[in-house]
């Protein structure tokens, strides 16, 4: 059973003020966030479209810690070399989205990069059941991706259950982690019973009602003394 201390906040910068992200992402950093949440959304695998490479940059500019890069990209096979060029970085790539999913996690881990695969809502476990030996992280979408501030979903909760008895009856080393709709209240909680490790909140953490560091200490609050898994 993992404890609470390995409960990982990871503000998602989606839902930053971009006329100050540098200060958002410092802000973040300073309030304790452990990585940094970064969407990559191209128009195509999502119907939104968010930044590219060059504001990648920007953030790792902005902070020592890794960051956590989803890709929202149709076979990211193509992009792959310019998202793993920040160093410490952690690369998500969709199930859903690559056509030769073993070949790609095998690229980002001989590349050195830690890898992992996300899921959406409608996609089964079993779409990850192959390769998940060799992940770092499973990323459970607890919302339809493309956008910030939508409802946490949670028949999400029941996969991650499953996916965490999986991952203890085979002792994988993948971490999972949750993305959508996490708020400092029964959303959070309820994903680290369920086996989540690694939070991502946009809005919760970035809004106009209350400080950064407001808002992560009041995440932290809502998780304190709960393990992955209870
Ligand atoms: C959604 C993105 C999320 C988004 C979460 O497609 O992958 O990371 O930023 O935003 P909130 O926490 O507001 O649901
Ligand atoms: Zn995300």
């Amino acid at each position: 059973m993992a404890s609470e201390s390995h409960i990982q906040i990871a503000p998602s910068v989606l839902a930053a003020d971009f006329a100050r992200l540098g200060q958002q992402v410092k802000d973040a950093t300073e309030a304790g966030a452990d990585l940094i949440h970064v969407d990559i959304m191209d128009g195509r695998f999502v119907p939104n479209i968010s930044f590219g490479e060059v504001v990648v940059d920007a953030v790792r500019r902005s902070t020592h810690l890794p960051l956590n890069i989803h890709l929202m990209i149709q076979e990211p096979d193509r992009l792959l070399p310019s998202f793993m060029k920040a160093d410490s970085d952690q690369i998500i790539v969709h199930a859903e989205a690559c056509g030769h999913l073993h070949r790609t996690v095998s690229y980002v881990k001989e590349a050195g990069r830690q890898i992992g695969v996300a899921i959406n809502p409608g996609t089964p476990v079993s779409a990850i059941e192959e390769v998940l030996q060799f992940l770092d992280i499973v990323l459970v979408m607890t919302v339809n991706p493309g956008y910030g501030g939508q409802s946490f979903i949670p028949a999400a909760l029941d996969k991650i259950k499953r996916l965490r008895r999986i991952i203890e009856e085979n002792a994988y080393a993948a971490q999972i982690e949750v993305d959508g709709g996490i708020k400092a209240d029964h959303t959070a909680q309820d994903s680290v019973r369920a086996g989540s490790t690694i939070l991502v909140a946009g809005t919760a953490i970035f809004n106009v009602q209350e400080s950064v560091s407001q808002a992560m200490t009041r995440m932290r609050t809502s998780i304190r003394g709960l393990n992955a898994g209870d």
